[in-house]
């Protein structure tokens, strides 16, 4: 019960690592308020996770950020911490949208909403005396996107866009810390989530994929959910502005 008293909010809790990083906390003793942008997904969480709160909302606009935040602070009083789980590939803008387009997307949900959720929940963590938040990054935002995996022409935004939230993350690390707020990311390798499920359909891919890992296969969402519970809880009161692997070994070769 590493969580237990503390207030949290998920994003893009609906699916994948927010999903299990909702089912971990509550098993932590977490109070959760699940967000996401798609309702009906929130309503199975809530069905199959009795006491979870959900609010439906889409990080990259600034008012959902704050209704969100609004909606946990008028039940719990507080906020102790923020997972910014909620992310796209260029591949979820759609195969017929602009190179333009997709980088206006990807950018504006990855990096835009992290910042707009982190933004909207400092005030109330300044209020309850302190807080942790932890993004989301990726083996992508140190490494170039694997050629063999590429997936249309056109340069990619999802690297970079990962690479700005581990900066944003080190730059709101230090600028928060003498609030006691903490703010880190973890950096996955790939993982099976609806992220990745069109592309591990394919068995030649999947064994690529499988095969960049030293550790021989891609992650569980349960395995990332694992360590964004650590970075949340007080036992990393001293991680911040960190950017933590969750590879099996990926960026290490
Ligand atoms: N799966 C991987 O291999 C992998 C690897 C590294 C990092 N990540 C990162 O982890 C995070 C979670 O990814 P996942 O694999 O669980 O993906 P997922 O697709 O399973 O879940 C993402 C969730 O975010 C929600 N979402 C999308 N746009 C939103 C918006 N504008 N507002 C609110 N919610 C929104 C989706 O509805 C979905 O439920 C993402 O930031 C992703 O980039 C994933």
């Amino acid at each position: 019960m590493r969580l237990s008293g503390k207030s949290a909010i998920v994003t893009g809790a609906g699916s994948g690592i927010g999903n299990a990083t909702v089912r971990k906390f509550l098993e932590e003793g977490a109070s959760v308020f699940a967000t996401d942008i798609d309702a009906s997904a929130l309503e199975d969480l809530a069905s199959e996770c009795p006491g979870v709160e959900t609010v439906a909302g889409d990080v990259s606009r600034l008012e959902d950020g704050e209704a969100i935040v609004r909606a946990a602070t008028d039940k719990w009083g507080k906020l102790d911490i923020l997972v910014n789980s909620a992310g796209i590939t260029a591949r979820n803008v759609g195969d017929q949208a602009s190179l333009e387009e997709r980088w206006d997307k990807v950018m504006a949900v990855n990096v835009k909403g992290s910042m707009l959720m982190a933004n909207a929940a400092v005030g109330a963590m300044r209020e309850s005396g302190g807080g942790a938040i932890v993004n989301l990054s990726s083996v992508m935002g140190f490494t170039g996107y694997p050629t063999t995996l590429e997936f249309s022409d056109g340069f990619n935004p999802y690297p970079s866009s990962k690479g700005a939230v581990s900066q944003l993350t080190r730059d709101m690390g230090v600028r928060l810390a003498g609030e006691g707020i903490r703010v880190n990311a973890v950096a996955p390798g790939f993982v099976h989530t609806s992220l990745t499920a069109n592309v591990t359909q394919n068995p030649e891919i999947l064994k690529t994929l499988n095969e960049l890992h030293p550790a021989g296969r891609m992650g569980t969402a349960e395995e990332v959910a694992n360590v964004i519970a650590f970075l949340a809880s007080d036992e990393a009161s001293f991680v911040n502005g960190a950017v933590w692997m969750v590879d099996g070994g990926y960026s290490a070769q």
